[in-house]
């Protein structure tokens, strides 16, 4: 949600941060702008639309420094335009800053600052904050971002860059992601790693109330209090390819062939040598612990919900532990019932998302206990959580989340074998035949994708429509739940997923000739079932699409196409059914000539609420 980065070094910062902004699109994407410190004070340029925009201005025109802050924009406050992008400067043009997230008393700050003789120009919360710290400026720059910081409530992070004293970049964290790259004669400010990795392996992760100060040759760390900081360097194993779209069309194509490496990777280690056990080492729960469990609570957003409705079913099959799914935003306001005794489970790919978070502390107020699935080592639900679960899915960085969420189903799996492990609620030959089955995953998906021509055909079918059903029961009913998001998000198709035995409960009136419906049919216990909800809407006239195991010839006979997914085991057939979906979402989305990686209204990361 909204992308920062900032430079101060030797080198040209323009392009820097221009390089920067293109991998911190993801974030936000409908204006961009960038100050610069150049010789003749700071200068700004911003526009509406697409990065290409500014850089193509910038090109025509530009700005020559070698320190700078740029931003790329998901707008909250005030309507995509030239004025409302970021960086915001004060009247004097001597203050600019770029900001992430929501300051939730900017209405007052703003009327106190015009009554000073401030003149605003845009409508954002964010020139609040420039006009404030220009009001506040005492001749130190560091000094006076703190007193700033104290009048502003809400979330956000700060780049903050002034002409009076131009050596020094000043960042500050509250509740909205930054890190600091740590270069030789240059550092850099970014939202997300993959701003700055081109430069740097070596980053210092800030903290909720901390902020830093860059100059050429040095970082220093400090709280907003002013309370000086050490900190260990995190250097960034992963390399530069894995954020780049290595020859793919798009970053979400990439990722949903990257799905057999993300399952192997967050299975790794934790299928123990001889294959017989689960080893969750990053669980630090005693057996008594995970016998102290009453409850469990799942709570999470759009497509980590989503995971979270099949890691009830695994949890519940598994550990036969009563499992309770929320959406985040949700969850606080419905007081929810959480006692010691409860474990709270977030999930979240990005580890920033501010619902998930504002949950997962309302967890911890409670007193109880939180683990946490996400895909960003560092980030704050990982820092906050009393156990984390990496999913080594690798950056994501398509808006449409893929192989997050198939590798938190692998979390869950492992999860739900740890728990049931621990408990004895299943027999060792059973572990050991899940694990067998698991550990065959990869290799099945792998067999999806080479479907993959096929489901392109049938995706430019249904592209041409504008309505579309998914429907399933039990575990299939998760997947289609995830597969409507999928396609709503980047193909701008309205569907809906439904449980296939509710539809002749009200949906049902809505089918009629021609009107696609994507089956799933891979639990074999609800078959018969499924092929009857099946028939209702092909009485209808509904052109139906079966998801089904490989060797099903009955479905066939039921429906007009059919996309065969390779046997597993039935709790672990999402992990697979779940593919043709992205895929047909992909393709339809393509088909429509739609941005498929920078989908309208949306953004990757969600840090307000
Ligand atoms: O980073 P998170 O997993 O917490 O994000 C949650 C949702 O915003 C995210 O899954 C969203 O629904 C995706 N864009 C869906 O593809």
């Amino acid at each position: 949600m909204c992308g920062i980065v900032g430079y101060v070094g030797k080198r040209d910062s323009q392009e820097i941060l221009i390089e920067g902004l293109k991998k911190l699109e993801y974030r936000g994407y409908d204006s961009a702008g960038v100050a610069v410190y150049t010789d003749k004070g700071l200068a700004v340029k911003k526009a509406k639309g697409r990065l290409a925009v500014l850089e193509s201005q910038l090109g025509e025109s530009p700005l020559r420094g070698t320190i700078g802050i740029g931003h790329t924009r998901w707008a909250t406050h005030g309507k995509p335009s030239d004025v409302n992008s970021h960086p915001h400067t004060d009247n004097s043009l001597k203050f600019s800053v770029v900001h992430n997230g929501i300051i939730e008393n900017y209405i007052a700050l703003k009327e106190e600052l015009i009554a000073k003789g401030h003149r605003f120009v845009s409508e954002t919360d964010t020139e609040v904050i420039s006009h404030l710290i220009a009001d506040l400026y005492d001749g130190d720059i560091v000094r006076t971002v703190q007193r700033a910081v104290k009048r502003m409530t809400g979330a956000f992070a700060l780049g903050v860059l002034t002409e009076h004293e131009p050596e020094k970049l000043v960042a500050v964290r509250l509740a909205s992601p930054l890190i600091i790259g740590v270069g030789e004669g240059e550092n850099f400010i970014g939202s997300d790693i993959p701003a700055i990795l081109e430069h740097t392996r070596n980053v210092y992760i800030l903290n909720d109330n901390e902020m830093a100060v860059l100059t050429r040759d040095a970082v220093e760390l400090m709280t907003i209090e002013g309370n000086f900081i050490s900190r260990e360097i995190f250097h960034v194993d992963w390399d530069i390819m894995t954020a780049e779209k290595a020859g793919f069309d798009h970053f979400m194509l990439k990722e949903i062939y990257e799905q057999p490496k993300a399952y192997r990777d967050t299975m790794g280690a934790r299928l123990n040598v001889a294959g017989s056990g689960v080893e969750l080492n990053e669980v630090k729960m005693s057996a008594e612990d995970v016998r102290g469990i009453s409850n469990i609570h799942i709570v999470a957003c759009g497509t980590a919900y989503h995971a979270g409705l099949v890691g009830k079913s695994v949890i519940e099959r598994l550990a036969r532990i009563p499992v309770e799914t929320d959406v985040a935003s949700e969850y606080r306001y419905r007081s929810p019932i959480i006692k010691p005794s409860t474990l709270v489970i977030v999930v979240s790919q990005s580890g920033e998302t501010a619902d998930t978070l504002a949950a997962l502390r309302e967890a911890k107020r409670h007193g109880a206990r939180v683990i946490a699935i996400t895909n960003v080592v560092g980030s704050s639900v990982a820092r906050e959580a009393d156990d984390v679960i990496t999913t080594w899915a690798g950056p994501e960085i398509a808006v449409a989340s893929t192989k997050a969420y198939t590798s938190q189903l692998i979390a869950f799996y492992l999860l739900g074998l740890h728990l049931a492990q621990t408990l004895g609620t299943i027999e060792a030959a059973e572990v050991a035949h899940t694990i067998a089955a698991l550990k065959s995953l990869p290799e099945q998906v792998e067999r999806v994708l080479e479907q993959g021509a096929a489901i392109k055909e049938l995706a430019e079918q249904i592209a041409t429509h504008e309505d579309l059903f998914f429907i399933g029961r039990g575990l299939d009913y998760a997947v289609a739940q995830e597969g409507s998001l999928k396609l709503k998000e980047i193909s701008y198709i309205h569907s809906e997923a439904y449980a296939s035995g509710e539809l002749k409960h009200g949906t049902l009136a809505l089918i009629e000739d021609g009107v696609p419906v994507i089956a799933l049919a891979t639990q074999e216990d609800l078959f018969e079932k499924t092929v009857s909800n099946i028939k209702e809407v092909k009485a209808r006239g509904a052109y139906v699409i079966g998801i089904a195991l490989e060797g099903d010839d009955e479905l066939r006979k039921s429906v007009d196409q059919v996309v065969t997914i390779p046997r597993t085991l039935g709790l672990l057939t999402p992990a697979l059914s779940v593919v043709p979906l992205q895929l047909l979402a992909y393709y339809a989305a393509l088909a429509r000539g739609n941005d498929v990686d920078k989908p309208r209204n949306l953004a990757k990361s969600v840090t307000v609420e």
